[in-house]
């Protein structure tokens, strides 16, 4: 069973229901006298570093959430040598016996939920039910990799040889892995990072985003206090290009995991390249340029549900967003009016009410480019629809969602991270050049295909590579085990998240041949 089809999913959360929306608002509420504090954590204990700053909330910019102190050079050295001295033993323990405490971890996850929820709703700007599949995730992300680490790194596998020798082969954590984590899924990425590598046998000094160190400091206090020794895992915050960068060239580190943009994943690329002493492995998730086909055979209502969802749901902030919706020329006009009609009625606001469809973006960086972009929408295409964000545009981060009809298939060169969908109508004779002009960019993540005959959806498999397709569905929300998650090209590395083959490269593999 190397899918773990019997593990046990956490189980979900109904906001339509009273009686769980005011447990959500209790969790919320309990918390909001509290800030959180967070800064370098090494062997559990939480150090001074640099700082602290202050942390606002995407939500209102007013709102004081916590404060977090960057890692100093001094703490990064310090958490690599505690991290050295602690892996041997857990590299020991085996499959079975590190499945014991991600398994702690997961279930002290799950117990957490609502107050997970309301931090990711303060921090990031997660909706409830974003929150909530988010929770779901990291559970499912401990609960699966306990279950590879039980299946593939417990005892050794033997191979056939001569008689008179056996062979066998074995895996083996690497040592040291440095986890660098996206803000859009501030507790599943980053909790599923460092599964994984702890899953294979590594100590972690895991670097959240600068934009949610707080989650992060929360989680890797609930994983010390599920069982894991406080040394094998560090929390080192701060900013990409000093402490992301020192963590990269540290030389007790034997391997780097990170999720995020693909230019960032370049510069740590180079980075590794020109490391002395060892060549690293780099597991990297980064962006896409994530197309759905649609044509005349599709349910119009399907394709409206699946494309609002995949396009503005979580504020377009997911790496598998959809950005470019192909239409047919034929059946074009009543679902794009049919479109507009279903954005009109998302209701933009506060992430903590349950009513809420999109929340704000991460910061105001964020909310500068996508006005930037929509500028040139505004001069080079045609805006169908903006959604005004109302009071809250001025509150916090918000920027409503847009629909824009672009003139040309390959107006979006590039990752546009946040709610704004560009719609092309294509020609039946226009497919193939559309196609080769998307697998000419070189990102390959996510793709929908919306249509009742498989010939056309294979035909639209075969010419726009992705890593994650998606036929008659919402080309977001991959489910750990069941859609192993991951791009190719400019998109990624692989191995997939969440796939059986996740824990592979954060190993290594020995050999052993004994003559008898
Ligand atoms: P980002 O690349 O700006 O930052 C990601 C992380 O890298 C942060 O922790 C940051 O501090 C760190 N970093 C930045 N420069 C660094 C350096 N020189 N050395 C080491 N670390 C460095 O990305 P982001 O804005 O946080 O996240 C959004 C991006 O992530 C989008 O492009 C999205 O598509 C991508 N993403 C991909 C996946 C996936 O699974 N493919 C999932 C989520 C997000
Ligand atoms: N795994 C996330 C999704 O599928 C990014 O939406």
């Amino acid at each position: 069973d190397l899918y773990g089809a019997t593990r046990r999913n956490p189980l979900g959360r109904d906001y339509s229901r009273d009686s769980e929306r005011a447990t959500a608002r209790l969790a919320a509420d309990l918390g909001a006298a509290d800030t959180i504090s967070a800064g370098p954590i090494v062997g559990g204990r939480l150090l001074a570093g640099k700082g602290p700053q202050p942390m606002t909330s995407p939500v209102d910019r007013s709102r004081l959430i916590g404060a977090v102190s960057e890692a100093t050079a001094e703490d990064i050295d310090l958490a690599a040598r505690v991290a050295r001295a602690a892996q041997p033993a857990w590299d020991r323990k085996g499959g079975a016996g590190r499945a014991v405490v991600l398994r702690a971890m997961g279930d002290a996850l799950e117990a957490e939920m609502d107050r997970f929820v309301a931090l990711l709703s303060r921090e990031a700007g997660k909706t409830l039910n974003d929150g909530v599949a988010e929770v779901r995730e990291a559970v499912d992300f401990c609960r699966y990799y306990a279950h590879l680490a039980e299946k593939q790194f417990s005892g050794l596998q033997p191979l056939t040889g001569p008689v008179g020798e056996t062979n066998h082969l074995e895996l083996r954590g690497r040592g040291t892995f440095v986890c660098i984590s996206p803000w859009n899924f501030p507790l599943a990425i980053f909790t599923g990072q460092i599964a994984a590598a702890l899953a294979a046998g590594n100590a972690v000094l895991a670097k959240p985003a600068e934009q949610t160190p707080l989650v992060a400091a929360e989680a890797i206090r609930l994983f010390h206090r599920a069982g894991l020794d406080a040394d094998l895992l560090a929390l080192l915050p701060g900013d990409g290009a000093t402490v992301g960068a020192a963590l990269v060239g540290h030389p007790l580190v034997h391997g780097v995991a990170f999720t995020g943009g693909t230019d960032t994943a370049w510069t740590i690329n180079r980075q590794l390249a020109n490391r002395p002493g060892a060549i690293l492995p780099f597991i990297a998730e980064t962006g896409g340029l994530n197309a759905m086909f649609v044509d005349t055979t599709a349910l119009k209502e399907q394709v409206v549900d699946d494309v609002v969802v995949s396009a503005l749901g979580s504020a377009g902030q997911r790496c598998s967003a959809l950005r470019l919706l192909f239409v047919p020329e034929e059946s074009a006009d009543e679902l794009i009016a049919t479109l507009v009609g279903a954005v009109d009625t998302l209701v933009v606001g506060d992430p903590a009410d349950a009513a809420t469809d999109v929340g704000p973006v991460i910061d105001a960086d964020a909310q500068a480019m996508l006005e930037e972009h929509a500028a040139r929408l505004q001069r080079e295409a045609k805006i169908l629809k903006r959604v005004d964000p109302g009071v809250w545009g001025t509150r916090g981060n918000f920027f409503g969602p847009v629909l824009a009809e672009v003139p040309r298939a390959d107006f979006l060169g590039k990752e546009v991270f946040g709610p704004i969908l560009h719609i092309y109508r294509y020609r039946a004779d226009e497919l193939e050049s559309i196609g080769r002009q998307l697998a000419a960019t070189g990102y390959a993540l996510t793709l929908g295909i919306h249509s009742r005959i498989e010939r056309f959806a294979e035909q639209v498999r075969d010419l726009v590579p992705a890593g994650n397709v998606y036929v008659n569905r919402s080309i977001i929300g991959a489910v750990v085990g069941v859609q192993p998650f991951g791009g190719e090209g400019l998109s990624g590395t692989g191995p997939k998240a969440g796939g059986p083959h996740a824990l592979l490269r954060y190993a290594t593999e020995r050999a052993v041949s004994v003559n008898i």
